[in-house]
C-alpha cells in the first residue's frame, strides 16, 4: 500500500513522532492529512508501532485494530476494575515504542487512562505513564465525540471527570502548553504525563476553495445567511437514479431508524425472496430492540449489501478475513451460514454471542461493579446501502446522500457528514440544512481555545 508524498508540514510531524518519545495528539480539520499521515509513519517508522482506532470502521481506515481488540479491553467503562491480560497480550504490550491511534476524539477519558493503566500494567512500570510507550494520537475534536454513555455509566464519568473527552482524561499533565484541562477534577494532586499538540494546516480531501470555507463555517458553527443559501441551494437536490454496474450512492444518517427505512427500501427492491434470521435472546437487554448489538430479526436477500458488526473471530494464519464495518455483498443464504463476497472472495458467516454487562455504581465509594447480564445471538450482519453518520467518520465519499432527518443531534455531526465529500458535486442534501443543524462541543471549545491560546492553533 502506499500513501502520497508527504507535504512539508506533514514531513515535520512525521520527524517530530519519529526523532522524540514525546506523546503528541495531532489535530487539524476534515482531510488535512491525518490518517495519512499515521500510514506514512506505520510504512516509515524505524520504531516498533501499534495502530489502533476506537472503531472498527475507524481501525479499518488505516490498516490497525480496534483499542478494545489490541488491549483486549471490556467493552463499556473501564474504571479502577482490575484488567486481565494474558501473556499474549502482555508481550504485544511489552513490544511497542509507540502506540498511534487514529480518530482521538471518539476516546473517552476513561478508555484514555485504561490504555495508560494497561500499558503500565504489562509492561510492570506502573509509576511512568503509558509504562514509557510514546502515545500518537490523530483526530479532530470538532467531529464526533465518543458514544455518551448512560446510566450509571455516565454518572460515574461525571463524578470522576471535567468531560467525558480523551483530553480531560486524569493521564494528562497540567499546563505545559496552557492547553489540557486539569485532568479530572478529583485528582488534582496527580502528576500526568505533558501532552504536545501540532495542528495540520493544508486541506488535501477537497480543493474547492468555497467549500473549504463553508465546511470551515460549519465545524466552527458560525455559518452565515450566505453559506447556507449557498451550500442548500447547490446541495438539496434529489440524487440521480441508480445506473447498473456502479456502486449506489450511500447515505449518511443520524439515526439508525433512517438507516433502517433506506435500507428496507433497497432490500424490498431487490427481486427474490426475504430470508429472516431471528436472534437469540436470554436475560435482560434493558431497552429493548434500541439497546440489541444487532437485529433481532435481520432481513436479507441475495444482492443485499451488508456491513460486520463484529471484527472475525474465527480464523486461522492469514489474519481476519473481515472486522468491524467491512461491506460486501450476500451471495448465498443456508440454513446457519450466510456466504458473504468482500472484495472479490467469498466466506461462510455464522451467528455470533454478544454478552451485555451491566455496571452498578455507588457513588458513596465510587466503584463500580460489573455482571454479565444477557446474550445475544444473531448473524454479525446488517444492511448497509445507507450507514450513520457516525460510522462513516474517517471516511472519504465522492457522492453522498447526507439525510439529517428530523435534525442533527450531536455535536460535530453534520460536519463530519459534510466534509466526507471530496466537492460540492457529489452532495446530495435530502432537505435544507437548518442552523439548529450545526452543534459546536462546549468542552472542545474550551480545549481548542486554550491550544490557540498556547500559540499552536
Ligand atoms: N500529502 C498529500 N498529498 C495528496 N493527497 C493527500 C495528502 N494527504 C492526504 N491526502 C488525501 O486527502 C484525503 C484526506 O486525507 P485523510 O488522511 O483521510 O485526512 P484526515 O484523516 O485528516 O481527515 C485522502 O483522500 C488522502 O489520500
Ligand atoms: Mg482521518
Amino acid at each position: 500500500m502506499s500513501t502520497p508524498t508527504l507535504s512539508p508540514e506533514q514531513d515535520e510531524l512525521f520527524r517530530l513522532i519519529e526523532d522524540t518519545r514525546e506523546h503528541v495528539f495531532i489535530t487539524g480539520r476534515a482531510g488535512t492529512g491525518k490518517s495519512t499521515l499515521l500510514q506514512h509513519l506505520a510504512w516509515n517508522t524505524d520504531k516498533q508501532i501499534a495502530v489502533c482506532a476506537p472503531t472498527g470502521v475507524a481501525a479499518l481506515n488505516v490498516d490497525g485494530q480496534t483499542i478494545h481488540s489490541l488491549f483486549r479491553l471490556p467493552i463499556g467503562l473501564i474504571a479502577d476494575s482490575e484488567i486481565d491480560q494474558s501473556d499474549a497480550t502482555r508481550k504485544i504490550l511489552n513490544a511497542i515504542d509507540t502506540l498511534v491511534i487514529d480518530e482521538i476524539s471518539m476516546v473517552n477519558a476513561d478508555l484514555m487512562d485504561g490504555i495508560d493503566r494497561s500499558l503500565r500494567q504489562a509492561r510492570r512500570r506502573r509509576s511512568e505513564p503509558f509504562g514509557g510507550v510514546q502515545v500518537v494520537m490523530f483526530g479532530d475534536p470538532y467531529q464526533l465525540a465518543p458514544v455518551p454513555p448512560r446510566g450509571d455509566e455516565r454518572k460515574y464519568l461525571q463524578d470522576h471527570y471535567r468531560s467525558f473527552w480523551f483530553f480531560d482524561a486524569h493521564i494528562w499533565a497540567g499546563p505545559p502548553d496552557g492547553a489540557i484541562g486539569m485532568g479530572g477534577l478529583l485528582d488534582l494532586g496527580r502528576v500526568g504525563a505533558p501532552l504536545h499538540i501540532r495542528e495540520l494546516r493544508d486541506i488535501h480531501r477537497q480543493s474547492d476553495p468555497e467549500f473549504k470555507a463553508m465546511l470551515n463555517a460549519v465545524r466552527h458553527g458560525i455559518v452565515t445567511t450566505d453559506i447556507a443559501e449557498r451550500l442548500n441551494a447547490t446541495g438539496a437536490r434529489t440524487p440521480p437514479p441508480p445506473v447498473d454496474g456502479e456502486p449506489p450512492i450511500i447515505t449518511l444518517a443520524t439515526r439508525n431508524d433512517i438507516v433502517n427505512r433506506i435500507n428496507q427500501r433497497h432490500l424490498d427492491a431487490l427481486p427474490g425472496p426475504v430470508q429472516t434470521a431471528r436472534a437469540e435472546i436470554s436475560g435482560d437487554f434493558g431497552r429493548g430492540d434500541a439497546s440489541y448489538p444487532a437485529d433481532a430479526e435481520l432481513q436479507l436477500k441475495v444482492g443485499a449489501q451488508v456491513m460486520f458488526l463484529r471484527n472475525d473471530s474465527g480464523y486461522g494464519g492469514d489474519g481476519p478475513r473481515w472486522v468491524n464495518g467491512s461491506i460486501g455483498t450476500v451471495v448465498r443464504i443456508a440454513g446457519e451460514t450466510v456466504r458473504v463476497e468482500l472484495d472479490g472472495e467469498e466466506h461462510d458467516v455464522e451467528p455470533t454471542v454478544w454478552e451485555r454487562f451491566r455496571y452498578a455504581y455507588d457513588p458513596a465509594s465510587r466503584k463500580l461493579s460489573r455482571d454479565i447480564v444477557a446474550e445475544f445471538t444473531q448473524f454479525p450482519l446488517r444492511l448497509a446501502w445507507a450507514v450513520t453518520i457516525h460510522k462513516s467518520q474517517g471516511k472519504t465519499y465522492d457522492r453522498a446522500i447526507v439525510d439529517l432527518g428530523s435534525g442533527a443531534f450531536a455535536p460535530g455531526q453534520t460536519y463530519v457528514a459534510l466534509s466526507r465529500l471530496t466537492s460540492l458535486d457529489g452532495l446530495y442534501l435530502s432537505r435544507p440544512l437548518r442552523p439548529a443543524d450545526i452543534l459546536v462541543d462546549p468542552d472542545v471549545r474550551r480545549f481548542m481555545a486554550g491550544v490557540r491560546a498556547a500559540g499552536r492553533g
